[in-house]
């Protein structure tokens, strides 16, 4: 008797690569970050978050630190924070952080959002944060660990072991526990009617349902992969909360498949990296933003006019994009603030195939570590 299999192959579960079945856990992990922090009527219970009311009016400042990709969720959170609560966030790198002398006090909150928990950097300007008199919230998927051991507050997202390098679903899990802090404060607050408290509520319910929806439908993006593969410089555009997506999908490419990327904000595009705009040039644009929709529509049109080549993802139900984009992928509709944690997955994809095809190590990006616990 041969045995043709190993652990790890094991682990894998029938997929080829860890990257894969992760992606294919987001629906089960953004399910469990969620319900996991709802009661029998629906309300959002922190059990690790112990700020009261009073802590809450007295914080005048929030900044958000991170690195990485969990940096990308920490812009998606700090849209949610200042939409949903009403209180002014700044958003950091964490290398960047604590060498920059920011201004901290006792009124201020500071959120670290790792997967980890061991990032380096992060952990310093968390110390750094701690130092100067802040709270300490963390938004950790690993139970221990560094970051979350030293903070006041801890939510765990409910991810499970993420062991591709390049994250997905720790990604996903951290947007939604963004979401549950952000409503959270706003409740606490009194910032939200029960009315738009519910509508979001209903909707984040719904959003396991729609990444299996995406999920289940690949192939279009998987040929589109396979049709793009050769390029070697690839610019992601979006304008509102698609920006912070459009980063983590160019991200989600250079790392795994060594190719050139850059994200923009589509209107700054006119300030420079238009004149990088030729020939076929692959531009991946997010069009999910109904209130900006007009805008990132001339957005398209000025490097389509310029010979660009533009994969719009977009919500569902939308024909115009057709005329407007080459390809277009849609992602199922959802109010304009939930998009990234269902725009990604598409863009998760698309990076997948584009490193398979390219013969790339999928799992271990090269000069790539998961956990960077070095300066
Ligand atoms: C490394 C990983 C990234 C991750 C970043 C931050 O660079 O390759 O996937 O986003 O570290 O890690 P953390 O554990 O703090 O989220």
């Amino acid at each position: 008797l041969k045995v043709t299999w190993d652990a790890q192959a094991a682990e894998k579960e029938g997929y080829t690569h860890f990257m894969m079945k992760e992606i294919n856990e987001q629906p089960k992990g953004v399910h469990d970050t969620l319900h996991r922090r709802l009661d029998k009527e629906g309300n959002i219970v922190l059990d690790g978050i112990k700020i009261t009311k009073e802590d809450l009016e007295k914080i005048n400042k929030i900044y958000i630190v991170a690195c990485g990709t969990a940096y990308h969720a920490g812009l998606v959170g700090k849209y949610a924070i200042e939409k949903f609560a009403k209180i002014p966030v700044e958003i950091d790198i964490a290398s960047e952080f604590r060498y920059r002398d920011p201004f901290i006090d006792e009124n201020t909150l500071f959120i670290a959002v790792s997967q980890s928990g061991e990032t380096l950097d992060t952990l310093a300007a968390l110390r750094e944060a701690k130092r100067k008199g802040a709270r300490i919230l963390s938004i950790v998927n690993v139970v221990g660990s560094s970051v979350s051991r030293e903070s006041d507050d801890v939510f765990y997202t409910w991810a499970g072991p993420e062991i591709a390098v390049a994250s997905t679903k720790a990604y996903t899990t951290q947007l939604v526990s963004m979401y549950l802090v952000a409503l959270h404060m706003a409740v606490t607050k009194g910032m939200l009617t029960d009315v738009q408290y519910k509508t979001y509520m209903e909707e984040l319910k719904a959003i396991p349902e729609k990444i299996k929806k995406i999920l289940g439908n690949t192939e279009k993006i998987q040929q589109l992969a396979d049709a793009q593969f050769n390029n070697e410089n690839v610019f992601y555009i979006g304008r509102g909360v698609d920006v912070a997506v459009a980063y983590e999908g160019s991200l989600k490419l250079k790392e795994i498949s060594y190719i050139h990327s850059e994200a923009i904000a589509a209107g700054e595009l006119k300030h420079g990296t238009i004149a990088l705009v030729e020939q076929d040039r692959l531009i991946v644009a997010l069009a999910t933003q109904d209130k900006l929709y007009d805008k990132m529509l001339s957005n398209i049109q000025e490097v389509r006019a310029r010979g660009a080549y533009v994969i719009a993802v977009a919500k569902e139900g939308n024909k115009e994009i057709e005329k407007v984009a080459d390809k277009v992928i849609y992602i199922p509709d959802t109010l304009d603030e939930l998009t990234p944690i269902l725009s990604v997955i598409p863009l998760q994809i698309f990076s997948y195939y584009i490193a398979v095809a390219r013969g790339c190590d999928v799992d271990k990006p090269k000069n790539l570590a998961k956990s960077v616990t070095v300066e």
